[in-house]
């Protein structure tokens, strides 16, 4: 009988990482059914991104939608486990940390379903992300662990996870970028520019919630789009929050090109030929590491520090001080070059489907 791997999406940042997966399961006979939780919804946040990465439609999509943390992991817990009652796969495979990732594994493990956790053992130390809680939780109950940097076997064996069940596979966003480069959509096309442009994404909590920090943020923007032109796509949450704060007018007067979430193709058009990155996401850093494209990350900490020890990305924290000065060594220099890291090579999928041949 072929084994049964059940996968989850359930956000943006999921999308990314499932295809290069399932493709590989399928390569080696395995059966590869695909539920979404529905946590992302909105055709830019969602459709646009499963039809760019021509991902199989989801066998099931369980519609859950927003809510407060609580709410949101609840109800795809309980919307979760008549689907895998009824599918009975013989283990279920999450990526990432996102509330769906977490919700469905915790089903998954009370039910004596074994648990695969792909990008396993990434740690910010920083437990007011919400990410870093999910990221915690979901290694604990997790049977087989994929790392993508060989930093995260320390961490987990920390926490105290037997390394056999650790295996360093390599990034498998980077499959999917990779497999992508030629399809990407001109940033010519997605915004009139041939290149050398800043691109901007903020979404986190801790950036975009509080109107202080977000104020000092765009402050920021604002002085770099007097230097380079500056592209932002808006995810809905921080497009919400500068309107509450009535801080759209001044972000416009200043040039600043205010876009809807982007699709897959376009977004990774618009990074290739960027001058420099300015980010809170996770995936991003990753991203513009493997591109070689300068990345300045707007948080603390990084739960991904290959990307500044090998890749082109550097923390600069919430200070305006400290992002001009990051920005104008950017102008001045070119920035930091870096090196695409260990098993960023486009084949973390397939060295996935090869340990759970054997695993399983
Ligand atoms: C989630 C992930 C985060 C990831 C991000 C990428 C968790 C804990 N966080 O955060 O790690 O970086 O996705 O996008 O899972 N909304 C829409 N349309 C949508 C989805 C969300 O309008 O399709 C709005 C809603 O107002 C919602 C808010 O965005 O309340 C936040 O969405 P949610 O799924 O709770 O978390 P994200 O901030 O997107």
């Amino acid at each position: 009988m072929p084994k049964t791997i059940l996968s989850i999406v359930g956000a943006r940042p999921n999308f990314m990482k499932i295809g290069p997966v399932i493709a590989a399961l399928k390569a080696v006979g395995m059966a590869a059914p695909l539920v979404h939780t529905g946590q992302h919804y909105d055709e830019a946040m969602n459709d646009r991104i499963f039809q760019d990465l021509r991902l199989p439609q989801p066998d099931v999509n369980l519609g859950v939608g927003s809510g407060s943390h609580a709410e949101q992991t609840a109800e795809i817990m309980l919307r979760f486990e008549p689907v895998l009652d009824r599918l009975r796969p013989d283990a279920l495979l999450v990526v990432g940390d996102v509330n769906s990732t977490i919700a469905c594994a915790l089903v998954a493990a009370k039910k004596n379903v074994k648990v695969i956790h792909v990008e396993a053992g990434l740690r910010s130390f920083d437990r007011t992300m919400p990410e870093e809680i999910n990221r915690v939780l979901t290694d604990q109950l997790s049977d087989l662990l994929f790392t993508t940097e060989r930093s995260a076997a320390a961490n987990l064996m920390r926490e105290g996870i037997d390394p056999v069940r650790i295996h360093f596979v390599g990034n498998v966003m980077i499959d999917t970028l990779l497999a992508n480069m030629e399809l990407a959509v001109p940033a010519m096309t997605t915004v009139g520019l041939p290149g050398g442009y800043a691109v901007v994404t903020l979404h986190r909590p801790s950036n975009v919630d509080e109107p202080k920090v977000l104020e000092r943020l765009l402050a920021c923007l604002i002085e770099v789009a007097a230097a380079v032109p500056v592209v932002f796509p808006m995810h809905p949450r921080t497009r919400a929050r500068i309107d509450a704060a009535g801080l759209l007018p001044r972000v416009e007067a200043a040039g600043i090109k205010l876009l809807p979430p982007l699709s897959y193709l376009e977004m990774l058009g618009l990074m290739r030929t960027a001058r420099l990155v300015v980010t809170d996401s996770g995936g991003l850093q990753e991203e513009a590491t493997a591109l070689g494209i300068p990345c300045l990350t707007v948080r603390e900490n990084t739960e991904r520090p290959i990307t500044i020890t090998e890749g082109t990305n550097t923390l600069v924290g919430t200070e305006p001080s400290t992002i001009m000065a990051a920005f104008q060594d950017i102008l001045n220099t070119g920035g930091k070059a870096g090196l695409r890291p260990e098993f960023w090579d486009g084949r973390a999928g397939e060295r996935i489907a090869q340990v759970l041949m054997r695993e399983l």
